[in-house]
């Protein structure tokens, strides 16, 4: 569907604000023409006829005139933006929503910052684009209309050649609005690059300052904060030309017009009054036509922003729900990974991999970072879709079950302890929302964490987070830990969950963990090979393939990667 045809139809819930808008605005436009239509009345009896009358109340009809006038702008102005304002919110929601359903690999592939700034500035262009035209196109069209109405009932001839004119504005109306839109989007691009900048700085500013990067980084920003300059340079360059070359081409009609319509007050076939309304009616007239134009170089400016939106709303997620897709069971604990190839990009990263952890079986993912351990924990949550092969969960492909069955039945704590800007209890609460506060209390007692959440100023209430207090590693890990504990599902991951804890933490978060793996069908990854000791099943990955299986004691006596790699901790103490 063509982008302004999606932009109009964002609107239409708002039709009744835009009628009004409409309305307020066409009369506002209809008022012009009827201004210049009374300048020959008002000359005749004015200086024709000398009559008093009229004399004595025109002033009230021209104040009568500005506060209608008045009155219809706010009406206009008020209504339209307040409909482009909740179409754009619509948007946003919009985009928001379709964006946090797309998956991991589509994040991974665009910056953070850039897709902000897609919600954030190209919406805001769109928005502040599109009301204004709207309503401007409805008052200029109307406008010029009945001007164009009043200037033939004045005089076609002269009509005719006062709009000769129209034609010529059309083909460079036309190249400024392509290059406009053009440099809009590009420079909307830009935009997205420097806040991805900002984002990555912002968020990075403990690195930045470690390292003395902020020259670096305050060099990367202006280079690209005057790469934005350069298209935006463009765009006003082009935008500024509109009205320039529109008045040169209506300045030949003017011209035409005076010249023409002079020799025939000269040769009294037109009386002076006459000759005023209709150069009244002209000067009016290429003023809505200078605003229709410059209208459509802001709707392809819009254009330009809302492509970038709609390439987001358009994404599609590759990960695709199953429509007739199971429920899992709290039995179905069984996971099976059949012959499981997956790559990011180009070249495969799991090979072959084939394992099964039994119901309750702890299983341990171990070997050198990049073996591809983290990958594997992902495809059994579905962040990713295997390329060949098959992930089981009871005895249904994982594909086959609904996403939030799957969800719902796994919990997950890794290396990145995300929380939110919110209380302790909240950010526990995430694992079940309609958990009690006792049920929390529980969880974190659980993790550890309950006795530190304590200690602080305001317990299960203090906020944490990106502006709230700061929490220690270790803190942060126990908290995750307790919302996985809270979530009680069937089956866990944990993804170096523990690498963050110092040994004393540790092993007091291991009995979490203990607790945590009862009856649970657990993945667990860890550096410290003593955290995977008592496993049921060890695996050993190097290079997406698995290089070994077994127990400890059988790996150790295989004397291959994993008993080097224990010799090593161990060695090292
Ligand atoms: N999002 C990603 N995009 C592309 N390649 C990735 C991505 N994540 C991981 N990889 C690559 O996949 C391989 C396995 O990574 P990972 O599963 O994180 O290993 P591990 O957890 O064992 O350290 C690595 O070579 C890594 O470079
Ligand atoms: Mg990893």
């Amino acid at each position: 569907m063509p982008v302004f045809k999606r932009l109009v139809l964002y609107m239409k819930p708002y039709w009744w604000r835009i009628l009004i808008a409409v309305l307020a605005s066409s009369a506002y436009g209809g008022l012009d023409a009827a201004f210049a239509w009374m300048v020959e009345p008002l000359l005749k009896k004015i200086f024709v006829t000398k009559d008093v009358f009229i004399f004595s109340i025109l002033p009230f009809a021209i104040i009568f005139i500005f506060v209608f006038r008045a009155i219809c702008r706010y009406l206009n102005d008020y209504f339209m933006r307040t409909a482009a304002q909740l179409a754009m919110q619509d948007v946003r929601n919009e985009i928001f929503r379709k964006n946090v359903f797309l998956d991991l690999k589509f994040f991974y592939r665009n910056q953070t910052g850039s897709l902000m700034s897609r919600i954030v500035n190209d919406v805001a262009m769109m928005q502040n684009g599109i009301g204004g035209i709207i309503t401007g196109v409805f008052r200029d069209f109307i406008g010029l209309v009945t001007l164009l109405g009043v200037i033939f009932y004045r005089d076609w001839q002269l009509a005719l050649i006062s709009i000769l004119v129209i034609p010529l504005t059309v083909y460079p109306a036309s190249i400024l609005g392509t290059r406009i839109k053009k440099n809009a989007r590009r420079g909307q691009e830009e935009a997205g690059y420097f806040a991805s900048i900002l984002q990555e700085t912002l968020s990075g500013i403990k690195v930045v300052k470690a390292f003395s990067l902020e020259q670096a980084m305050i060099d990367q920003f202006a280079n690209a904060n005057k790469k934005y300059y350069n298209f935006t340079e463009k765009l006003i360059k082009y935008n500024s030309l509109s009205a320039p070359i529109m008045e040169i081409i209506t300045s030949l009609g003017i011209a035409a017009v005076i010249f023409y319509g002079g020799s025939k007050v000269m040769a009294n076939t037109m009386t002076a009054p006459e000759f005023f309304s209709f150069i009244t009616a002209m000067a009016l007239v290429y003023s809505p036509l200078k605003k229709l134009i410059n209208a459509y170089h802001e709707t392809q400016r819009c254009i330009g922003a809302a492509e970038r939106v709609f390439e987001i709303i358009d994404a599609v997620p590759e990960i695709i729900e199953n429509p007739d897709g199971h429920t899992l069971s709290p039995n179905d604990t069984r996971v099976e990974l059949k012959n499981v190839r997956f790559k990011y990009q180009d070249d495969y990263i799991i090979n072959n991999v084939s394992l099964i952890a039994e119901k309750g079986e702890i299983v341990a993912l171990v070997g050198p970072s990049g073996g591809g351990k983290t990958t594997i924990v992902s495809l059994i949550a579905r962040f990713f879709d295997v390329n060949e092969g098959q992930i089981i969960i009871g005895s249904n492909d994982i594909r086959d079950i609904t996403k939030s069955s799957l969800m719902n039945h796994i919990a997950l704590v890794d290396q990145e302890t995300i929380l939110f800007h919110d209380s302790i209890a909240n950010n526990i609460r995430y694992g079940k929302p309609e958990a009690t506060d006792d049920e929390i209390i529980r969880a974190a007692q659980a993790a550890f964490a309950h006795d530190f959440v304590m200690d602080m100023p305001k317990g299960y209430e203090t906020s944490i987070g990106d502006r709230g207090i700061r929490l220690s590693g270790g803190q942060r890990q126990r908290l995750c830990i307790a919302r996985a504990i809270l979530k009680n599902a069937p089956i866990l991951i944990l993804d170096e969950a523990t690498s963050a804890l110092d040994t004393e933490s540790e092993q007091m978060v291991q009995r979490a963990l203990d607790n945590l793996m009862n009856n649970r069908t657990t993945f667990v990854i860890a550096h410290r090979l003593s955290t995977v000791l008592h496993a049921d099943k060890i695996i050993v990955l190097e290079h997406g393939k698995i290089v070994e299986s077994g127990t400890h004691q059988v790996l150790l006596q295989n004397n291959g990667l994993y008993s080097r790699l224990c010799s090593v901790q161990l060695g090292n103490g």
